[in-house]
């Protein structure tokens, strides 16, 4: 493809595609000036742009493709189950096999219900819950960015257009790992509180019982504790980050993590709660198409299969533990401590740059565009158990490079001066 040809499709994604992309966080201010524009096609954890160079990918689908882009397992079983058709009139029986599976793996499960997107399931989980409790406000943790693109959630960020403003007054924000800032919030709306969602853990992991404490305060005010397990759910235990920490929710939520990159999610909960959304309830819970399409019903059942058998979880997180000792190793060594932090659980580590408290996306952005130079895309960590000895090697050797260069960048002042375009932004300004 020659430059003009690929300049206008660049040109035409804009001109028909608001954003250029279907979801924000792939659009173009989320990424340094010489990042790959599109991407032709991936194999594991390597994909290739429109130019055919290829880069190693820690974005990885935006978190979901946890085995490996177009795993040859995986792919034959989706391919055996699209030659018997995807989309039926009554129930396929895959959906009730994959219904079982997941009823005995994941603690909250006493029943599930399916969707295409994570942001579905979430929302239908705070319907569920206001329905069941007959109360209005939601509570969210404030360190958490993402839960849905739907009315309820985005209501309470900095692009609310379209949505009744009453709306984001019924969602009010806690401290993660601060439990008396949940407390005051349950102080100041006795009896209004519908739910709790929120991810296990971010960046930062739950210190001491906190996820206990959550629970009985959940319980003793008659409030449905939801967790979104859209991104922890497989990838860091295979039951659910539940199971690390021993708590079980009332419901949860499970997406990205549990189909390697095919549409498909879940919500999950206990079965007197569920309940309300079965023939005889209230809710109309989850009914879409494609809710029972068998595509991503297979790619998820396929998964599970491979992540048990290949103990998938444990291998992200002895990775993860490589990477993070690495570049902890680094960040102290080139004094960077203050600017540059890494946390979270092994399998999701999180990468922080810090200016004042708040992020650097200057840093962010060099940091970024200095491993595309080595041929990485590093917008987030996301490990796959594609990530192997060979590639931990080849981005610990690009670290080692790129750390002591943004070290002097930061004594020099010379940060902005290095870039070679625009500095990325947030999707939400809060
Ligand atoms: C924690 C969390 N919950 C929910 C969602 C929404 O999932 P989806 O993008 O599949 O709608 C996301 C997406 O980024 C997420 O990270």
């Amino acid at each position: 493809m020659n430059s003009q040809t690929k300049n206008n499709y660049h040109r035409r994604a804009h001109q028909f595609i608001p954003a250029g992309a279907h979801t924000y966080s792939r659009a173009d201010d989320q990424f340094p000036a010489n990042a790959p524009k599109f991407v032709s096609r991936a194999k594991g954890c390597y994909f290739w742009d429109e130019n055919d160079q290829r880069y190693l990918d820690y974005g990885m689908g935006i978190l979901s493709v946890t085995i490996g882009h177009a795993n040859d397992e995986i792919n034959a079983r989706v391919k055996e189950a699209i030659d018997k058709g995807t989309c039926f009139s009554r129930p396929s029986i895959l959906e009730g096999e994959l219904a079982e599976k997941l009823n005995a793996l994941i603690p909250s499960a006493g029943m599930v219900k399916f969707a295409k997107n994570g942001s579905d399931v979430t929302s239908a989980a705070i319907r569920l819950a206001r329905h069941y409790t007959g109360r209005k406000l939601i509570i969210r943790c404030r360190q958490q960015p993402f839960h849905s693109f739907n009315d309820w959630f985005i209501a309470s960020t900095s692009r609310p257009g379209g949505i009744p403003g009453e709306m984001k007054d019924w969602v009010l924000g806690f401290d993660y790992n601060n439990i008396s800032s949940l407390e005051t919030l349950f102080d100041h709306h006795p009896g209004q509180i519908a739910c709790v969602i929120m991810e296990p853990f971010t960046n930062e992991l739950p210190q001491g019982d906190f996820l206990d404490r959550v629970k009985s305060i959940c319980e003793k005010e008659g409030t449905v504790l939801i967790f979104d397990e859209i991104i922890t759910g497989f990838r860091t235990h295979i039951k659910g980050a539940q199971s690390l920490y021993n708590v079980v929710p009332h419901l949860s939520t499970f997406g990205k993590g549990i189909a390697n990159g095919f549409p498909m999610a879940v919500l999950c909960g206990k079965k007197e709660i569920m309940e309300h959304g079965g023939m005889q309830g209230e809710v109309f819970l989850l009914s879409c198409t494609y809710g029972g399409e068998s595509i991503g019903i297979t790619a998820a059942t396929a998964c599970i299969d491979f992540m048990l058998a290949n103990k998938v979880p444990e291998h992200m997180g002895k990775y993860g533990e490589a990477l993070i000792s690495h570049f902890r190793m680094l960040i102290d060594k080139h004094g960077l401590s203050e600017t540059m932090t890494i946390s979270g659980h092994p399998a999701r580590p999180e990468l922080r740059f810090l200016k004042n408290g708040k992020t650097h996306f200057e840093l962010k952005t060099l940091f970024m565009q200095k491993m595309l130079e080595h041929g990485i895309l590093m917008e987030r960590i996301a490990i796959s158990f594609s990530h192997q000895q060979n590639e931990l090697k080849n981005t610990m050797a690009a670290l080692d490079e790129v750390i002591p260069f943004l070290s002097l960048c930061v004594q020099n002042h010379t940060i902005e001066q290095n870039l070679s375009g625009p500095i990325v932004r947030p999707v939400f300004t809060f």
